[in-house]
Protein backbone atom coordinates (compact mmCIF):
# COMPACT_ATOMS: atom_id res chain seq x y z
CA UNK A 1 0.00 0.00 0.00
CA UNK A 2 1.75 3.51 -1.15
CA UNK A 3 -0.37 6.44 1.48
CA UNK A 4 1.47 10.21 1.55
CA UNK A 5 3.81 8.51 4.62
CA UNK A 6 5.29 6.07 2.29
CA UNK A 7 9.08 6.97 1.87
CA UNK A 8 10.09 7.87 -1.91
CA UNK A 9 13.71 5.71 -2.69
CA UNK A 10 14.57 8.69 -5.56
CA UNK A 11 16.66 7.22 -8.18
CA UNK A 12 15.94 3.61 -6.98
CA UNK A 13 19.13 4.12 -5.18
CA UNK A 14 20.07 0.66 -3.86
CA UNK A 15 16.56 -0.77 -4.96
CA UNK A 16 16.91 -4.55 -6.73
CA UNK A 17 14.54 -5.21 -9.20
CA UNK A 18 15.99 -8.37 -10.71
CA UNK A 19 18.01 -11.09 -9.78
CA UNK A 20 20.64 -11.71 -12.45
CA UNK A 21 23.65 -13.57 -13.59
CA UNK A 22 25.20 -11.99 -16.32
CA UNK A 23 27.15 -9.58 -13.66
CA UNK A 24 28.27 -8.75 -10.42
CA UNK A 25 29.81 -5.42 -9.21
CA UNK A 26 31.93 -5.41 -5.61
CA UNK A 27 31.40 -1.69 -5.37
CA UNK A 28 33.77 -1.56 -1.70
CA UNK A 29 36.55 -4.05 -3.63
CA UNK A 30 36.58 -2.29 -6.88
CA UNK A 31 35.81 -5.79 -8.31
CA UNK A 32 33.44 -6.54 -11.70
CA UNK A 33 32.62 -9.97 -12.92
CA UNK A 34 30.78 -11.06 -15.79
CA UNK A 35 28.73 -14.60 -15.32
CA UNK A 36 31.87 -15.15 -12.66
CA UNK A 37 34.64 -14.76 -14.49
CA UNK A 38 36.66 -11.66 -13.46
CA UNK A 39 36.93 -8.53 -15.52
CA UNK A 40 40.39 -8.79 -16.07
CA UNK A 41 40.69 -12.46 -17.27
CA UNK A 42 38.08 -11.70 -19.90
CA UNK A 43 40.29 -8.64 -20.81
CA UNK A 44 43.29 -11.15 -20.75
CA UNK A 45 42.32 -13.83 -22.63
CA UNK A 46 38.33 -13.42 -24.21
CA UNK A 47 37.89 -11.46 -26.97
CA UNK A 48 33.82 -9.33 -27.62
CA UNK A 49 32.45 -12.04 -29.93
CA UNK A 50 33.26 -14.16 -27.12
CA UNK A 51 32.05 -11.91 -24.07
CA UNK A 52 28.70 -11.42 -26.19
CA UNK A 53 28.34 -15.59 -26.53
CA UNK A 54 28.95 -15.69 -22.50
CA UNK A 55 26.37 -12.99 -21.87
CA UNK A 56 23.83 -13.94 -23.97
CA UNK A 57 24.41 -17.77 -22.99
CA UNK A 58 25.60 -17.41 -19.63
CA UNK A 59 28.59 -19.81 -20.39
CA UNK A 60 31.71 -19.79 -22.44
CA UNK A 61 31.43 -21.00 -26.22
CA UNK A 62 33.64 -24.29 -27.14
CA UNK A 63 36.26 -23.23 -29.82
CA UNK A 64 33.85 -24.56 -32.92
CA UNK A 65 30.49 -22.39 -31.41
CA UNK A 66 32.71 -19.47 -30.98
CA UNK A 67 33.60 -19.83 -34.36
CA UNK A 68 30.39 -19.81 -35.38
CA UNK A 69 29.58 -17.30 -33.54
CA UNK A 70 32.28 -14.42 -35.19
CA UNK A 71 31.00 -16.05 -38.49
CA UNK A 72 27.38 -14.92 -37.78
CA UNK A 73 29.01 -11.67 -36.54
CA UNK A 74 29.91 -11.35 -39.93
CA UNK A 75 27.58 -12.30 -41.88
CA UNK A 76 25.12 -9.80 -40.17
CA UNK A 77 27.15 -6.73 -40.54
CA UNK A 78 25.79 -4.83 -43.91
CA UNK A 79 22.92 -2.20 -43.71
CA UNK A 80 19.97 -2.57 -45.77
CA UNK A 81 20.48 0.08 -48.58
CA UNK A 82 17.44 1.97 -47.69
CA UNK A 83 19.01 2.68 -44.11
CA UNK A 84 22.28 4.13 -45.90
CA UNK A 85 19.50 6.22 -48.06
CA UNK A 86 18.23 7.93 -44.55
CA UNK A 87 21.38 8.11 -43.05
CA UNK A 88 22.48 10.77 -45.82
CA UNK A 89 19.74 12.57 -45.14
CA UNK A 90 19.69 13.04 -41.70
CA UNK A 91 21.21 16.35 -40.49
CA UNK A 92 25.21 17.19 -40.27
CA UNK A 93 25.10 18.78 -36.94
CA UNK A 94 22.97 16.29 -35.46
CA UNK A 95 24.72 14.96 -32.29
CA UNK A 96 25.95 11.59 -32.99
CA UNK A 97 24.56 9.28 -30.19
CA UNK A 98 21.12 10.83 -31.65
CA UNK A 99 21.57 9.54 -35.46
CA UNK A 100 22.73 5.97 -33.76
CA UNK A 101 19.54 6.00 -31.63
CA UNK A 102 17.06 7.04 -35.13
CA UNK A 103 19.32 4.59 -36.77
CA UNK A 104 18.76 1.54 -34.84
CA UNK A 105 14.88 2.71 -35.04
CA UNK A 106 15.55 2.50 -38.86
CA UNK A 107 17.28 -0.92 -38.63
CA UNK A 108 13.92 -2.61 -36.76
CA UNK A 109 11.83 -1.05 -39.81
CA UNK A 110 13.93 -3.43 -42.17
CA UNK A 111 14.22 -6.07 -40.19
CA UNK A 112 11.54 -9.01 -40.88
CA UNK A 113 11.44 -10.99 -37.71
CA UNK A 114 11.44 -7.88 -35.03
CA UNK A 115 7.82 -8.26 -34.22
CA UNK A 116 8.26 -12.10 -33.68
CA UNK A 117 9.21 -12.46 -29.96
CA UNK A 118 10.21 -16.21 -29.78
CA UNK A 119 13.00 -16.88 -27.90
CA UNK A 120 14.62 -18.71 -30.70
CA UNK A 121 14.84 -15.64 -32.50
CA UNK A 122 16.07 -13.49 -30.04
CA UNK A 123 19.69 -14.38 -30.50
CA UNK A 124 19.64 -14.26 -34.12
CA UNK A 125 18.09 -10.52 -33.99
CA UNK A 126 20.24 -9.77 -30.89
CA UNK A 127 23.36 -10.51 -32.86
CA UNK A 128 22.21 -8.75 -35.93
CA UNK A 129 21.23 -5.58 -33.39
CA UNK A 130 25.05 -5.95 -32.09
CA UNK A 131 26.47 -6.31 -35.59
CA UNK A 132 24.76 -3.79 -37.63
CA UNK A 133 25.23 -1.13 -34.94
CA UNK A 134 28.49 -1.10 -35.53
CA UNK A 135 28.45 -0.49 -38.88
CA UNK A 136 25.57 2.09 -38.91
CA UNK A 137 28.03 4.26 -36.08
CA UNK A 138 31.05 4.18 -38.02
CA UNK A 139 28.66 4.99 -40.95
CA UNK A 140 26.88 8.01 -39.50
CA UNK A 141 30.65 9.14 -38.23
CA UNK A 142 32.23 9.16 -41.48
CA UNK A 143 28.99 10.75 -43.27
CA UNK A 144 29.44 13.48 -40.78
CA UNK A 145 32.67 14.43 -42.16
CA UNK A 146 31.61 14.48 -45.49
CA UNK A 147 33.01 11.26 -46.27
CA UNK A 148 31.95 7.83 -47.85
CA UNK A 149 31.50 4.88 -45.42
CA UNK A 150 33.77 2.22 -45.28
CA UNK A 151 32.54 -0.97 -45.94
CA UNK A 152 33.20 -3.72 -43.50
CA UNK A 153 36.53 -6.05 -43.49
CA UNK A 154 35.36 -9.89 -43.57
CA UNK A 155 38.65 -10.65 -41.89
CA UNK A 156 38.83 -8.49 -39.11
CA UNK A 157 36.76 -9.08 -35.94
CA UNK A 158 34.19 -6.77 -34.55
CA UNK A 159 35.87 -4.14 -32.87
CA UNK A 160 38.89 -4.35 -34.90
CA UNK A 161 36.31 -3.74 -38.12
CA UNK A 162 34.46 -0.58 -36.28
CA UNK A 163 37.44 1.17 -35.85
CA UNK A 164 38.71 -0.22 -39.61
CA UNK A 165 35.06 1.24 -41.18
CA UNK A 166 34.94 4.57 -38.56
CA UNK A 167 39.05 5.88 -39.74
CA UNK A 168 38.97 3.86 -43.20
CA UNK A 169 42.81 3.03 -41.92
CA UNK A 170 43.03 -0.91 -41.23
CA UNK A 171 44.31 -0.85 -37.06
CA UNK A 172 48.13 -2.04 -36.01
CA UNK A 173 47.23 -5.78 -34.04
CA UNK A 174 47.79 -2.91 -30.61
CA UNK A 175 44.81 -1.28 -31.98
CA UNK A 176 43.14 -3.60 -32.56
CA UNK A 177 43.51 -5.08 -29.48
CA UNK A 178 42.76 -2.10 -27.48
CA UNK A 179 39.99 -1.54 -29.29
CA UNK A 180 38.47 -5.10 -28.44
CA UNK A 181 39.61 -4.44 -24.79
CA UNK A 182 37.28 -1.05 -25.18
CA UNK A 183 34.50 -3.00 -26.58
CA UNK A 184 34.85 -5.93 -23.53
CA UNK A 185 34.84 -3.07 -20.77
CA UNK A 186 31.55 -1.47 -21.98
CA UNK A 187 29.74 -4.41 -22.53
CA UNK A 188 28.23 -4.88 -19.66
CA UNK A 189 27.69 -3.00 -16.04
CA UNK A 190 24.81 -4.78 -14.07
CA UNK A 191 21.95 -2.29 -13.56
CA UNK A 192 22.89 1.45 -14.90
CA UNK A 193 20.52 3.84 -16.09
CA UNK A 194 20.83 2.74 -19.64
CA UNK A 195 19.89 -0.82 -19.13
CA UNK A 196 17.31 0.30 -16.49
CA UNK A 197 15.58 1.92 -19.27
CA UNK A 198 15.52 -1.00 -21.57
CA UNK A 199 14.35 -3.03 -19.13
CA UNK A 200 11.33 -1.15 -18.43
CA UNK A 201 10.36 -0.96 -22.22
CA UNK A 202 11.37 -4.56 -22.46
CA UNK A 203 9.05 -5.49 -19.42
CA UNK A 204 5.92 -4.45 -21.51
CA UNK A 205 6.69 -7.31 -23.78
CA UNK A 206 8.19 -4.82 -26.73
CA UNK A 207 10.82 -5.33 -29.01
CA UNK A 208 14.36 -5.83 -28.41
CA UNK A 209 15.20 -2.31 -30.75
CA UNK A 210 12.99 -0.67 -28.71
CA UNK A 211 14.35 -1.73 -25.73
CA UNK A 212 17.53 -0.91 -27.52
CA UNK A 213 16.99 2.55 -28.34
CA UNK A 214 15.58 3.38 -25.15
CA UNK A 215 19.15 2.85 -23.88
CA UNK A 216 21.00 4.66 -25.97
CA UNK A 217 18.82 7.53 -24.82
CA UNK A 218 19.52 6.89 -21.25
CA UNK A 219 23.03 6.74 -21.68
CA UNK A 220 23.05 10.21 -23.99
CA UNK A 221 23.32 12.15 -20.50
CA UNK A 222 26.32 13.38 -18.93
CA UNK A 223 25.51 11.57 -15.40
CA UNK A 224 26.19 8.23 -17.67
CA UNK A 225 27.76 7.52 -20.51
CA UNK A 226 27.83 10.83 -21.82
CA UNK A 227 30.85 11.65 -19.46
CA UNK A 228 33.70 10.27 -21.58
CA UNK A 229 33.56 12.87 -24.13
CA UNK A 230 33.07 15.67 -21.25
CA UNK A 231 36.27 14.27 -19.17
CA UNK A 232 38.45 14.50 -22.47
CA UNK A 233 37.32 17.87 -23.32
CA UNK A 234 38.00 18.50 -19.40
CA UNK A 235 41.94 17.16 -19.89
CA UNK A 236 42.37 19.52 -22.88
CA UNK A 237 40.78 22.64 -21.41
CA UNK A 238 43.53 21.89 -18.37
CA UNK A 239 45.74 21.93 -21.27
CA UNK A 240 49.05 20.07 -18.98
CA UNK A 241 50.18 18.71 -15.85
CA UNK A 242 50.91 21.73 -14.07
CA UNK A 243 47.50 23.35 -14.37
CA UNK A 244 45.25 20.55 -13.08
CA UNK A 245 45.51 21.97 -9.59
CA UNK A 246 44.16 25.24 -10.77
CA UNK A 247 41.58 23.70 -12.33
CA UNK A 248 40.31 21.30 -10.63
CA UNK A 249 40.15 23.73 -7.42
CA UNK A 250 38.17 26.33 -9.53
CA UNK A 251 35.34 23.33 -10.57
CA UNK A 252 34.81 22.19 -7.30
CA UNK A 253 34.70 25.71 -5.43
CA UNK A 254 32.18 26.35 -8.35
CA UNK A 255 30.43 22.88 -7.44
CA UNK A 256 30.41 21.98 -10.68
CA UNK A 257 31.61 17.84 -10.76
CA UNK A 258 34.44 16.44 -12.38
CA UNK A 259 33.76 13.64 -15.22
CA UNK A 260 35.28 10.87 -15.13
CA UNK A 261 34.86 10.43 -11.15
CA UNK A 262 32.34 9.50 -9.02
CA UNK A 263 30.13 6.42 -9.17
CA UNK A 264 26.67 4.91 -7.85
CA UNK A 265 28.64 1.73 -7.20
CA UNK A 266 31.97 1.51 -6.82
CA UNK A 267 33.17 3.73 -3.61
CA UNK A 268 37.06 3.10 -4.52
CA UNK A 269 38.37 3.07 -8.25
CA UNK A 270 36.41 1.33 -10.90
CA UNK A 271 38.22 -1.15 -12.26
CA UNK A 272 38.10 -0.77 -15.66
CA UNK A 273 39.63 2.70 -15.26
CA UNK A 274 42.78 0.70 -13.92
CA UNK A 275 42.38 -1.31 -16.81
CA UNK A 276 41.82 1.38 -19.60
CA UNK A 277 45.04 3.39 -17.88
CA UNK A 278 47.20 0.37 -18.50
CA UNK A 279 46.02 0.42 -22.22
CA UNK A 280 46.49 4.27 -22.18
CA UNK A 281 50.26 3.81 -21.42
CA UNK A 282 51.13 1.53 -23.84
CA UNK A 283 49.24 3.37 -26.90
CA UNK A 284 51.19 6.95 -25.63
CA UNK A 285 54.36 5.03 -25.56
CA UNK A 286 53.69 3.63 -28.94
CA UNK A 287 52.30 7.37 -30.50
CA UNK A 288 55.22 8.97 -28.13
CA UNK A 289 52.14 11.51 -27.06
CA UNK A 290 51.62 10.87 -22.79
CA UNK A 291 50.25 14.57 -22.27
CA UNK A 292 46.44 13.04 -22.11
CA UNK A 293 48.00 10.56 -19.87
CA UNK A 294 50.07 12.56 -17.59
CA UNK A 295 47.24 15.40 -17.38
CA UNK A 296 44.59 12.37 -16.15
CA UNK A 297 47.13 11.10 -13.72
CA UNK A 298 47.62 14.42 -12.12
CA UNK A 299 43.72 14.73 -12.06
CA UNK A 300 43.07 11.46 -10.66
CA UNK A 301 46.33 12.20 -7.92
CA UNK A 302 44.59 15.30 -7.23
CA UNK A 303 40.37 14.02 -7.24
CA UNK A 304 41.65 10.87 -4.85
CA UNK A 305 43.79 13.46 -2.36
CA UNK A 306 40.46 15.51 -2.07
CA UNK A 307 37.64 13.41 -2.53
CA UNK A 308 39.13 9.73 -1.14
CA UNK A 309 36.55 10.50 1.83
CA UNK A 310 33.60 10.87 0.00
CA UNK A 311 34.08 7.28 -2.09
CA UNK A 312 34.81 9.36 -5.03
CA UNK A 313 37.81 7.75 -7.79
CA UNK A 314 37.64 7.41 -10.96
CA UNK A 315 35.85 5.33 -13.01
CA UNK A 316 35.25 4.39 -16.59
CA UNK A 317 34.95 7.40 -18.17
CA UNK A 318 38.54 9.03 -17.36
CA UNK A 319 40.87 7.04 -19.25
CA UNK A 320 38.59 5.68 -22.13
CA UNK A 321 38.28 9.07 -23.60
CA UNK A 322 42.19 9.37 -24.17
CA UNK A 323 42.46 5.85 -25.37
CA UNK A 324 39.64 6.78 -28.31
CA UNK A 325 41.45 9.89 -29.21
CA UNK A 326 44.93 7.91 -29.76
CA UNK A 327 42.92 5.72 -31.71
CA UNK A 328 42.41 8.83 -34.10
CA UNK A 329 38.71 9.05 -33.27
CA UNK A 330 37.16 12.21 -32.41
CA UNK A 331 35.43 13.07 -28.97
CA UNK A 332 31.67 12.86 -30.65
CA UNK A 333 32.09 8.96 -31.07
CA UNK A 334 32.78 7.89 -27.55
CA UNK A 335 29.70 7.62 -26.45
CA UNK A 336 27.87 6.40 -29.16
CA UNK A 337 31.05 3.88 -28.58
CA UNK A 338 29.86 2.99 -25.23
CA UNK A 339 26.75 2.55 -26.81
CA UNK A 340 27.45 0.47 -29.65
CA UNK A 341 29.50 -1.75 -27.03
CA UNK A 342 27.05 -2.02 -24.55
CA UNK A 343 24.07 -3.29 -26.75
CA UNK A 344 24.88 -6.63 -25.92
CA UNK A 345 24.52 -6.24 -22.13
CA UNK A 346 20.86 -3.86 -22.59
CA UNK A 347 19.71 -7.16 -24.67
CA UNK A 348 21.69 -10.17 -22.63
CA UNK A 349 19.36 -8.49 -19.32
CA UNK A 350 16.15 -8.25 -21.39
CA UNK A 351 16.41 -12.12 -22.35
CA UNK A 352 17.09 -12.63 -18.98
CA UNK A 353 14.12 -10.94 -17.71
CA UNK A 354 11.79 -12.18 -19.92
CA UNK A 355 12.30 -15.31 -18.63
CA UNK A 356 10.54 -14.40 -15.73
CA UNK A 357 8.71 -10.76 -16.67
CA UNK A 358 7.09 -8.56 -14.80
CA UNK A 359 5.73 -5.35 -15.82
CA UNK A 360 7.88 -2.64 -14.57
CA UNK A 361 5.52 -0.22 -13.10
CA UNK A 362 6.35 1.81 -9.78
CA UNK A 363 4.52 4.49 -7.95
CA UNK A 364 4.57 7.65 -7.03
CA UNK A 365 3.54 9.37 -3.53
CA UNK A 366 0.98 11.63 -4.00
CA UNK A 367 1.44 15.17 -2.35
CA UNK A 368 -1.00 17.22 -4.13
CA UNK A 369 -3.94 18.87 -3.06
CA UNK A 370 -7.09 16.92 -1.87
CA UNK A 371 -9.74 16.07 -3.22
CA UNK A 372 -11.88 19.67 -4.80
CA UNK A 373 -14.69 20.76 -6.41
CA UNK A 374 -13.94 22.28 -10.10
CA UNK A 375 -14.55 25.65 -10.68
CA UNK A 376 -15.95 27.18 -13.17
CA UNK A 377 -14.01 29.23 -15.74
CA UNK A 378 -16.34 32.21 -15.43
CA UNK A 379 -15.82 32.30 -11.28
CA UNK A 380 -11.84 32.10 -11.68
C1 LIG B 1 28.90 5.53 -15.97
O1 LIG B 1 25.81 2.95 -13.12
C2 LIG B 1 26.73 2.53 -13.89
O2 LIG B 1 27.20 1.42 -13.78
C3 LIG B 1 27.19 3.52 -14.99
C4 LIG B 1 28.46 3.08 -15.71
C5 LIG B 1 28.15 1.91 -16.62
O3 LIG B 1 29.08 1.18 -16.96
O4 LIG B 1 26.98 1.83 -17.11
O5 LIG B 1 29.46 2.71 -14.79
C6 LIG B 1 28.99 4.20 -16.61
O6 LIG B 1 27.90 6.20 -16.14
C7 LIG B 1 30.03 6.00 -15.08
C8 LIG B 1 29.73 7.39 -14.42
C9 LIG B 1 30.04 8.49 -15.45
N1 LIG B 1 29.58 9.79 -14.94
C10 LIG B 1 30.47 10.73 -14.56
O7 LIG B 1 31.69 10.59 -14.50
C11 LIG B 1 29.80 12.06 -14.22
C12 LIG B 1 30.38 12.59 -12.91
N2 LIG B 1 29.97 11.68 -11.86
C13 LIG B 1 28.83 12.04 -11.08
O8 LIG B 1 27.92 12.93 -11.53
C14 LIG B 1 28.38 11.01 -10.05
O9 LIG B 1 29.50 10.52 -9.45
C15 LIG B 1 27.48 9.89 -10.53
C16 LIG B 1 26.28 10.42 -11.21
C17 LIG B 1 28.22 8.99 -11.43
C18 LIG B 1 27.04 9.11 -9.29
O10 LIG B 1 26.54 10.02 -8.42
P1 LIG B 1 25.58 9.62 -7.20
O11 LIG B 1 25.81 8.24 -6.73
O12 LIG B 1 24.19 9.99 -7.57
O13 LIG B 1 26.18 10.54 -6.08
P2 LIG B 1 25.63 11.98 -5.76
O14 LIG B 1 25.30 12.72 -7.02
O15 LIG B 1 24.60 11.84 -4.71
O16 LIG B 1 26.95 12.71 -5.13
C19 LIG B 1 27.33 12.46 -3.77
C20 LIG B 1 28.29 13.58 -3.42
C21 LIG B 1 27.74 14.96 -3.79
O17 LIG B 1 28.34 15.90 -2.92
P3 LIG B 1 27.41 16.53 -1.74
O18 LIG B 1 26.21 17.16 -2.44
O19 LIG B 1 27.02 15.33 -0.88
O20 LIG B 1 28.32 17.53 -1.08
O21 LIG B 1 29.50 13.44 -4.19
C22 LIG B 1 29.66 14.56 -5.04
C23 LIG B 1 28.29 15.20 -5.17
O22 LIG B 1 28.43 16.59 -5.47
N3 LIG B 1 30.13 14.08 -6.33
C24 LIG B 1 31.05 14.71 -7.07
C25 LIG B 1 31.22 13.89 -8.21
N4 LIG B 1 30.41 12.82 -8.13
C26 LIG B 1 29.74 12.95 -6.95
N5 LIG B 1 31.74 15.88 -6.88
C27 LIG B 1 32.61 16.22 -7.86
N6 LIG B 1 32.81 15.49 -8.98
C28 LIG B 1 32.16 14.32 -9.19
N7 LIG B 1 32.38 13.64 -10.27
Amino acid sequence: MVDSQTDVLKGLENVPIKYTSLSSIDGQQGKLYYVGYAIEDLVEHSSYEEVCFLLLNRRLPTRDELQRYEGSFRRERELPNDVFGFLKKFPRDAPLISVLRAGVDLLALYDEEVEKTDPARNHSIAIRIISRMATLLAASYRLKQGLDPVPPAPDLQHAANFLYMATGRRPTPLESRIMDVAFILHAEHELPASTTAALVVASTLSDLYSAVSAGIGALKGPLHGGANERALEMLFAIGDPDKAEQYINAELAAKRRIMGFGHRVYKSFDPRALIFKNYLKKLADVKSDWTLLRTAEKVEELMVAKMKDKSIFPNIDLYSGPVFHLLGLNREIFTPIFAVARAVGWIAHVLEYWEDNRLIRPRAVYNGPPPRQYVPLDQR
